[in-house]
């Protein structure tokens, strides 16, 4: 399976791939958390991109490109991967066809999770995770079973994005109008792109996105 999840910031792009990953069996690709790795090690690409990230702003294309077009080609994407935060440009849609076209692999849809801009902001702000193994949670909507202990590790340092402060998150939703959301016809046009409520519970956006796969002949392994 090849399938791309778009979407603004908060629009739970990072959740949903998570649990379709675990289900399909398949790689999940996150440019963001690949961006937050390069930043942590302080490699050249980390130096360049941390000030843009920081700012709400797009990393350049070529970065990008660079580093979805070696990504794919590690031996967990034999079975598919699911983009998260790949493509955000036309230049990044064209260039991923090209990868995709010279490993004759097809994508089976694009799915957009939509969901209204006062709820992104409150998801965003509202977010943390565990410092230790990188479970997501959030203040209102996904607190851990007992208060400050992560679920999954046990862990009892949680962080939060420095570009989820409000006036960074209001930065990345402009770049998303701006530079991402003119993405979603180049997919119309190709007959490939899908669109889901991402306001439903998490569980019914979960559903809604396994009926589409299973339309299109995906089924969980
Ligand atoms: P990236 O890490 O990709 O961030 P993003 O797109 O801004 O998306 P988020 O991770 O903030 O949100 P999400 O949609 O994954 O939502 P989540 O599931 O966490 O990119 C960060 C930066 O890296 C960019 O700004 C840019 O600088 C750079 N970058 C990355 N890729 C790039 C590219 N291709 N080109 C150029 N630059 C690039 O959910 C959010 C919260 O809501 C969570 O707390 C969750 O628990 C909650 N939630 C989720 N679903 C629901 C629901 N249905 N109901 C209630 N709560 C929910």
């Amino acid at each position: 399976m090849e399938l791309i999840l778009l979407g603004p910031p908060g629009a739970g792009k990072g959740t949903q791939s998570k649990l379709l990953e675990t289900r399909y069996g398949v790689a999940q690709i996150s440019t963001g958390d690949m961006l937050r790795a390069e930043v942590k090690a302080g490699t050249p690409i980390g130096l360049e991109a941390k000030n843009i990230m920081d700012a709400g702003k797009l990393v350049s294309d070529d970065i990008l490109i660079r580093m979805i077009g070696e990504r794919i080609k590690h031996p967990d994407c034999a079975k598919g991967f699911i983009l998260d935060g790949f493509p955000r440009t036309v230049p990044q849609a064209e260039a991923l066809d090209k990868l995709l076209h010279e490993q004759a692999v097809d994508l089976d849809a694009v799915i957009e999770l939509k969901v209204d801009e006062a709820i992104l902001v409150e998801r965003i702000s509202g977010r943390f995770s565990c410092a230790k193994c990188g479970a997501g949670y959030h203040d209102k909507f996904k607190q851990p079973k007992v208060q400050g202990v992560c679920d999954v590790c046990g862990g009892t340092v949680f962080t939060r994005r420095p570009d989820d402060k409000a006036e960074t998150v209001h930065a990345r939703l402009e770049a998303y109008n701006a530079q991402t959301a003119p993405i979603l016809p180049y997919y119309k046009a190709h007959g490939r792109l899908f669109t889901v409520d991402g306001m439903a519970e998490m569980d019914q956006v979960e559903a809604e996105i396994e009926a589409i796969l299973r339309g299109l002949g995906v089924e969980a392994a």
